[in-house]
């Protein structure tokens, strides 16, 4: 039996996030159980960047973050469902990212689990950056993103409200997930990661925003290409380049012991400037 863990970053009970979800689920062949983690329900505090988990390999925050991180851990596969916010995902997505920081010495990991991504919007072409966000989190977790899909619907339910379209993608995607099939990418996008994030650098440069992968652009008559390669420097596209920024880190204690002082002084300069509110 195949464990789907499914974060809900909606707190509309019976939403189009929920919905979605479950109906992907219901055409999803291998014999499974849904976990549903509603992490709006969840007590979540923002990382304080005391940087103790590189150094103890414990997080002084108490609250939900280890259980939750536990069990997206003991999925087969996941889901990650957002509503759009003002163009972008639910922000607790973010300060869950934040967490993830005391990821690195953790004993497990969510490198390589299969993952679909899920972006409900109220308004067709609204859905702003929301996908970015989901995508960009899967590929700093290492998870193995097997499709990115942006649903319409602003009422609960609506998304599949005389939408034979939007239900028919769900069940393909269904299908998708434990599947061997390697996600399509879009003859426009990133040719390492798929986004269609791309950000102008100026002449004919570009930066995949997700990947952070440098490439060209190029015009071949009426088609655009981009043409990108793995950047050296880059601390998340691959699974060396990850151990490699946990090192990093790992090496800042050092540093800061040995700056500890210098900073002391530099920073103690702006101390008694200005009013707290
Ligand atoms: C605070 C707030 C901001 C929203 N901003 C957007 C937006 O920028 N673009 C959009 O298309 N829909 C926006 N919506 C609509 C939701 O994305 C849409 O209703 C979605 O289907 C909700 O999914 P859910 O039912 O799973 O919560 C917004 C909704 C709320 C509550």
């Amino acid at each position: 039996m195949k464990k789907i863990v499914a974060l809900m970053l909606s707190p509309r009970s019976l939403g189009n996030c929920e919905i979605l979800v479950k109906e992907i689920c219901r055409h999803v062949p291998d014999k499974h159980e849904l976990l549903l983690i509603r992490l709006t329900d969840k007590e979540i505090k923002p990382c304080k960047a005391c940087y103790a988990c590189l150094v103890n390999g414990v997080c002084p925050l108490e609250d939900d973050f280890t259980s939750i991180a536990e069990t997206l851990a003991s999925a087969d596969a996941l889901l990650i469902a957002s509503p759009t916010y003002f163009m972008g995902a639910n922000g607790i997505l973010k300060v869950f990212l934040d967490r993830c920081l005391q990821l690195y010495p953790a004993p497990f990991s969510l490198r390589g689990k299969p993952v679909i991504n899920l972006v409900t919007a109220g308004l067709m072409g609204e859905a702003g950056y929301s996908e970015m966000m989901l995508n960009s989190f899967s590929l700093i977790m290492g998870l193995k993103l097997k499709a990115s899909e942006v649903f319409y619907g602003a009422l609960p339910g609506e998304i599949f409200l005389d939408n034979d379209e939007q239900l028919k993608r769900a069940a393909a995607l269904g299908d998708l997930l434990f599947s061997d099939h390697e996600r399509d990418f879009a003859s426009w996008a990133c040719p390492l990661c798929g986004s269609d994030v791309i950000q102008l650098l100026g002449k004919d440069r570009i930066q995949c925003v997700v990947c952070r992968n440098y490439g060209q652009i190029s015009q071949n008559g009426e088609k655009v290409e981009l043409a990108v390669g793995i950047n050296p420097e880059n601390i998340f596209f691959t699974e060396e380049q990850f151990s490699r920024h946990g090192i990093w880190l790992q090496d800042m204690k050092a540093r800061f012991m040995r700056l500890r002082r210098k900073l002391a002084v530099l920073t103690g300069a702006y101390a008694s400037q200005g009013k707290w509110f």
